[in-house]
């Protein structure tokens, strides 16, 4: 296998993870450059992990070697930056959300179509020693037809320790955009596609108030919905419940339930590559903690781009999709529709699962 290089676009707090996974960690992948709208910025993060270059958008995108574009920039620049790599000539793998508008996630499925490369995008967790163990439960019988589900995100916002918590509350945000790809991800990973989606949405407080040492006491205008609550309707068959708040300050609910004709599955933390999984089977008196299957139990972020340059060598589809993105970005939106338009939303999209992940790998790639 020959290795795959890579670049990455925004050099801010996530950068470091992957920068350690895809330069120092796996094989088969190494990151040819780094680059952001602040090109020191990218020459720091460049000297820091021992990548070749750091420099502006416009030179990584012109560098013939970097066959992949990882964008790692803020939520409203995803559409954009991942456009000009397709146009580019690149195949590109976006942090959540994909995008921010469907529109421009539709037509970076589609360029990239017309220019033969590929788009992935996150989370990535569902690739994990947890999910993976959970999805080998489930298909393998072991809570046996899964009848429905229910996901959590219960907190207070992000405005007491995030450096620069603005953007959490305005449209392309909010519970359900920021956190919410990790449950419908590991959802639709697990129990199959989406094809019908209700749900409310509110905004609690119109006002949040910074408590980080950073901005103290600086007000916030809240402009998107920040406690939302959705029904999913699964092709297969079960209905799942999601709630994801920035408006609650205690809760004792769980990450994820999944509920099976034979049984009930605790899944851990979708933020997460590992944790405890729990099955209680009808007869059972106890929970049992499962032992994991699979490998990458560790913070594995960037596993979706291996995958995905794995992919392109060994011309297979790669898992952490595109069409999964869209298919996540898009839920996510019919919740916020359903709620504004008081009425059942139908999804058009709606992809295969992807293919498991295989058992026996080491921590370092395929
Ligand atoms: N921080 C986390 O813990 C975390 C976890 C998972 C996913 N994410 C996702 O990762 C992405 C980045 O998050 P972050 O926390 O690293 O943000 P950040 O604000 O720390 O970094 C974003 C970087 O992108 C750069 N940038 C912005 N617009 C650009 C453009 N048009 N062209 C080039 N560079 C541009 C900025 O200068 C900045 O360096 C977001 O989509 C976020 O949802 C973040």
């Amino acid at each position: 296998m020959t290795t795959t290089a890579v670049g990455i676009i925004g050099c801010g707090n996530i950068s470091s993870i992957y920068l350690k996974n895809l330069h120092q960690r796996f094989r088969g992948i190494t990151v040819a450059a780094v680059a952001d709208i602040d090109v020191e910025r990218a020459q720091a993060r460049a000297a820091e992990f021992g990548v070749a270059k750091g420099c502006s958008v416009e030179e990584l995108l012109a560098d013939p070697a970097i066959s992949i574009v990882i964008n790692l920039t803020i939520p409203a620049a995803h559409g954009e930056v991942a456009l000009q790599a397709i146009a580019a000539g690149k195949s590109v793998y976006n942090e959540k959300p994909l995008a921010v508008a469907r529109a421009d996630a539709q037509k970076m499925l589609t360029d990239a179509k017309a220019k033969g490369v590929r788009v992935g995008g996150a989370p990535d967790t569902f690739l994990g020693a947890g999910l993976q163990t959970c999805r080998k439960l489930i298909d393998d019988g072991w809570i046996g037809t899964p009848i429905g589900a229910t996901a959590f995100m219960m907190g207070r916002g992000p405005e007491a320790w995030h450096p620069n918590p603005y953007f959490f509350y305005q449209p392309g945000a909010g519970p359900m955009f920021d956190m919410g790809p990790y449950y419908l991800t590991a959802l639709t990973t697990l129990l199959g596609s989406v094809t019908r989606v209700s749900g409310s949405a509110q905004i609690s407080f119109a006002e949040r108030t910074i408590t980080n040492n950073i901005q103290y006491g600086e007000k916030i205008p809240v402009n998107t919905p920040t406690h939302v609550v959705g029904v999913l309707d699964f092709a297969k068959g079960p209905v799942a419940s999601i709630i994801t708040s920035f408006d609650v300050w205690h809760s004792t609910l769980p990450w994820l339930e999944i509920y099976g004709s034979e049984g009930t599955m605790l899944v851990p933390d979708p933020n997460n590559f590992s944790g405890a999984i729990k099955v209680r089977r009808g007869g059972d008196d106890t929970w049992r903690e499962m032992p994991l299957s699979h490998s990458f139990a560790e913070n594995s972020r960037g596993l979706g781009v291996l995958d995905m340059a794995v992919a392109i060598q060994e011309n297979r589809p790669h898992r952490a999709s595109g069409e999964l993105a869209y298919h996540v970005l898009d839920i996510m939106h019919a919740i916020h529709d359903a709620s504004r338009e008081g009425r059942h939303i139908l999804l058009s999209s709606g992809p295969d699962r992807p293919a498991p992940m295989p058992m026996g790998l080491d921590n370092k790639g395929f």
